[in-house]
């Protein structure tokens, strides 16, 4: 077994600007990287900007980045971070800005080389870059993952490079002034990390006991999904839940449901965490017998009694697939021929048990 976790995780309150030294002494001048307005209404960008101002760090911002994040973006903003001579890149918000972040900090330390060398195998460096999570979904913060919109293959994709923040700032009371639907995506996705990484091929003690625990910690705060008035913690809860899962896909990877998602999100239009939601219930009912008593810990772990009423709280929270025959094909057709994905599932798995996961979330 193998364990590796580069970035240095600060988990607390108020944890931008305790650690806003170290931050700001990451480099002399900072490209910040966000979304157009949350992480102004959530207050972080202006955390992260009082702590560079506290400790004279120059810093520029770049706050275009959309959901699922273009290359066009990305190499725009590497653009400007080379012309400014930035040295470091903080992102902040959901796993868009903190993908992208990654993806600039590499095209900017690679001054004259195409975007066409994110998606090759080759090794190259990024500047270090600092996480701010805003969202309790991506677990970006401590992924090497930056996963980008290929126009060219109409679908997502993570790029070739891991690339580890060297610094993750994770407070929550980010998640306090998010939109409900983004709380609920955001949450399902991070659960969708929990479930794909336990239950996968490359899973091991380490990723697991990341699994199970983020399960447990999840399970402790769905209080606010369900409408009802926070808990003290819960949103820090949320957040932890979500970092820990995205250690725990730092060893995995993802399958079955993210590989599904993507189509869903290309070609739909639907958001990422409800996209993978919709295909859970249905990859954990493709398991095999030897793992059901597994599958019944994960979901009691997560505050499931079953896997029938996990499959209701789903289909309650989301609906079903708006596909039509043809997309469904597509779709399994797509997974089917990706050999990344069918791998990371930890049995043998065919097309039409695919088919069954996309017809149960119809
Ligand atoms: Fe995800």
């Amino acid at each position: 077994m193998e364990f590796y976790m580069p970035t240095q995780i600060y988990h607390e309150a108020e944890a931008v600007r305790k650690h806003g030294e170290e931050m700001a002494h990451t480099g002399k001048k900072a490209l910040i990287v966000t979304g157009h307005s949350s992480s102004k209404k959530n207050g972080a960008l202006k955390d992260v900007t009082d702590s560079l101002d506290k400790y004279h760090t120059a810093y520029i911002i770049y706050d275009k980045i959309t959901e699922n994040p273009t290359i066009e973006s990305v190499m725009d903003a590497a653009e400007i971070g080379r012309r400014e001579g930035t040295d470091f890149v903080i992102g902040i918000g959901g796993g868009s800005p903190l993908d992208a972040a990654k993806a600039i900090a590499l095209m900017i330390q690679n001054r004259d080389s195409a975007s066409s060398v994110l998606y090759q195998n080759m090794a190259l460096r990024a500047l270090p870059v600092v996480t701010v999570p805003t969202t309790c979904g991506t677990g970006s913060e401590v992924t090497p993952f930056a996963i980008l919109t290929r126009d060219d293959l109409q679908t997502k994709q993570s790029i070739s490079h891991r690339i580890y923040p060297v610094i993750a700032l994770v407070d929550g009371k980010y998640l306090k002034t998010a939109p409900e639907s983004v709380l609920m995506n955001t949450a399902i996705d991070a659960l969708g990390h929990m479930l794909e990484s336990y239950f996968n091929s490359k899973a091991t003690d380490y990723s697991r006991m990341l699994a199970q625990y983020a399960l447990e910690v999840w399970g402790m705060a769905t209080d606010i999904l369900f409408g009802m008035e926070a808990q003290e913690g819960d949103y820090d809860r949320l957040m932890f839940a979500s970092t820990l899962a995205g250690m725990a896909i730092t060893h995995t990877g993802t399958s079955i449901p993210h590989g599904l998602s993507y189509y869903l999100t290309y070609h739909k239009g639907i958001p990422h965490g409800k996209a993978v939601g919709y295909f859970l219930p249905g990859y954990l009912d493709s398991m095999p017998e030897s793992l059901e008593p597994q599958v019944i810990m994960a979901l009691r772990a997560a505050g499931f009694g079953s896997l029938e009423q996990f499959e209701g709280f789903i289909k309650e929270m989301l609906g079903t697939i708006p596909v039509t025959d043809q997309e469904a094909k597509e779709m399994v057709e797509e997974i089917a021929n990706n050999d990344r994905k069918k791998k990371a599932v930890p049995f043998e798995i065919t097309k039409e048990q695919i088919d069954k996961i996309v017809q149960q979330a119809r």
